[in-house]
């Protein structure tokens, strides 16, 4: 049903793992009573309505309404599919799967293909590094001073001259070129067949967060162009959403509660291998919130390094602006002309990098100083200019005591008066508009669910024995909502099994987001002393079948309103009788 494991191995994992520490080895919870709350690490929030409940074992945002169990949480916050949620669950709860899970490589979605294939292709490439016929890519690498360990470590390899190297060997491995098509290994020619994306140059793989090869970037061995070739985007790679390095870096940023940004893959490979951990390279793009938010898991703190011949561009400066939007706060530490980070480290040394990368400067203080280099302060109009480009970024900034001073500090550096600055500011608030609110996610009305039947939810999730109560007092049909039919029916099926409706395990069941989200709001609703339950069940009863006869009373009611508008007198009559009916039984 949920899944191909059978379902006393899913409980049996449930059982025995803790969702507070499941998402704790991901994002930091804070106690809050008898449960712990966080920021969503699924919408942008600064105040935290993630739920965890360590009871009841499933985690619910009151923001955004993701909810669900601790397998929920890693497919959601993993990308996962439901089996390898299982399986990643299995192991950390010491569960051994049965056989099924063996999955041939050539099967399976076409995801873990795609990840197959490039994995199988990262073999390929590396072996080739060691080669007679790598003799270049090798001295290559000397001549760039990548050390064998970074080699192994980043998983180098080299693509040779050949047209069909690397699709002969993955065809060996029974993979159709259409695969090896989908995972941006070959291009199509013309006039049919394939040939090899990347050939004669050095590889770089990227790999996700949780080490899955999804892309490359391959590299010639002189000066010729394109530079670089990297893979198309394809259904496991997407450009802007992947920070390099970021799986062998994100304990250090942890550790050192920030990160360094840089923008190539020798950029990164240069201070890592001289010990400086925290880092991560965005290649070449300009940064996306969704590189942020990744890089938010681990940290609020980042530093740029920034070229000196991309730095001062505004359009560059702006994109510093997702950092604020995100509330995270950047700096800036910028390299003296021709040099990149991979550069200054081997000529200046990992100490000298270290330096620039203290002396940083703020995003403030940077960008009122490349603003002023750009435009100059002499006469007012720049001045006015400059004004307006800081005002546009310190607007950004969420928290009002910050922004205030932003806006003290700047009047002061470009001898504005304050209060002509703030209501510069207010100006661009009110074109702004109230897209402002990027809690717009915030959904109310929860699959129809009532509040009466979300509460009978909540206690049918508390003790066994008013389940039982309620299992003998109402029925599914009872519900106005099909979503809080459904949910009661499947509690009632599982109640009949002999098993315990608990919502970690209802929530293997419900596909629906919905629904699911529903059921695991009920859980955080205000408890209830334990002598009123049976008392408070009971009046949910007596008023969730009061409300379905209301409504049927209405529906019956409309009815026979069309039935005389068209003057159908038998059916006028037989509505009527049922119309008795149920004003009796009530
Ligand atoms: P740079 O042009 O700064 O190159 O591009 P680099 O990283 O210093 O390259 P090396 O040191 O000569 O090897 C920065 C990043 O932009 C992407 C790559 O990710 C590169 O590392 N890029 C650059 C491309 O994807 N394609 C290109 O042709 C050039
Ligand atoms: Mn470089």
């Amino acid at each position: 049903m949920a899944s191909r494991y059978p379902e006393n191995i899913l409980d049996e994992i449930l059982t025995r793992i803790n969702i507070v520490e499941v998402i704790q080895d991901h994002i930091p919870l804070k106690r809050a009573g008898r449960n712990f709350k966080a920021n969503c690490p699924f919408h942008h929030e600064k105040t935290p309505s993630f739920m965890v409940s360590p009871d009841k074992q499933i985690y619910h945002c009151f923001g955004c309404g993701e909810s669900g169990n601790a397998f929920k949480f890693l497919m959601k916050y993993d990308r996962l599919d439901f089996p390898e949620a299982v399986r990643a669950l299995a192991k950390k709860a010491g569960v051994v799967l049965p056989e099924i899970d063996a999955e041939d490589k050539r099967s399976g979605s076409l995801n873990t293909q795609l990840y197959n294939l490039n994995g199988l292709a990262v073999e390929y490439y590396s072996s080739l590094l060691n080669a007679k016929e790598a003799k270049n890519a090798r001295q290559y690498f000397v001549n760039r001073g990548i050390s064998k360990d970074s080699a192994f470590m980043f998983k180098l390899g080299y693509a040779s001259d050949s047209w069909d190297g690397l699709s002969l060997y993955l065809r060996s491995k029974g993979f159709n070129l259409s695969v090896i098509e989908k995972a941006g290994l070959v291009i199509p020619r013309e006039n049919g067949g394939y040939y090899d994306r990347f050939r004669n140059r050095v590889i770089f793989p990227i790999l996700d967060n949780r080490e899955r090869v999804v892309a490359f970037g391959a590299r010639v061995l002189d000066n010729s162009l394109p530079k670089y070739i990297n893979s198309p985007e394809t259904p496991i790679y997407t450009k802007g959403k992947n920070l390099y390095g970021l799986h062998l870096s994100k304990d250090s940023i942890r550790e050192n509660d920030y990160a360094v940004i840089v923008e190539g893959y020798l950029d990164f490979i240069m201070p890592y291998q001289h010990g400086f951990n925290n880092i991560v390279a965005s290649l070449g793009t300009a940064l996306t919130s969704e590189q942020v938010n990744l890089l938010k898991r681990y940290t609020h703190n980042a530093v740029m390094v920034f070229d000196p011949d991309t730095a001062g561009e505004i359009a560059t400066m702006r994109s510093l602006d997702v950092f604020i939007e995100s509330g995270m706060s950047v700096k800036i530490a910028s390299l003296p002309k021709g040099y990149d980070p991979d550069n200054y480290v081997r000529k200046e040394g990992i100490e000298e990098f270290r330096a620039k990368i203290r002396s940083a400067e703020s995003l403030f203080d940077y960008k009122l100083r490349m603003l002023r280099s750009r435009y100059g302060i002499k006469d007012l109009e720049s001045k006015v200019k400059i004004a307006t480009e800081m005002l546009f970024s310190i607007n950004k900034v969420d928290n009002a005591v910050l922004r205030t001073e932003y806006v003290r500090q700047l009047a002061d550096r470009l001898d504005f008066k304050e209060e002509a600055l703030l209501s510069e500011m207010r100006k661009i608030k009110s074109e702004k508009g109230n897209s402002n609110s990027s809690l717009a996610v915030t959904k109310v009305a929860s699959a129809g669910i009532s509040p009466t039947e979300k509460l009978l939810l909540k206690l049918m999730l508390e003790e066994e024995e008013l389940s039982r109560f309620i299992r003998e007092n109402i029925e599914p049909e009872h519900f106005s909502s099909q979503s809080a039919a459904r949910i009661i029916s499947l509690m009632f099926e599982l109640i009949d099994q002999g098993r315990s409706a608990n919502v970690n395990t209802l929530a293997n069941y419900l596909k629906d987001d919905s629904i699911l989200e529903a059921l695991c709001e009920s859980v955080f609703l205000p408890d209830i002393s334990d002598e009123e339950k049976e008392k408070v069940a009971q009046d949910c009863i007596t008023k969730i079948k009061k409300e379905r006869t209301m409504m049927k009373q209405q529906e019956l009611h409309n009815k026979i309103k069309l039935a005389q508008s068209s003057g159908d007198h038998d059916k006028i009559k037989l509505l009527m009788q049922e119309f008795h009916q149920l004003i009796k039984t009530k």
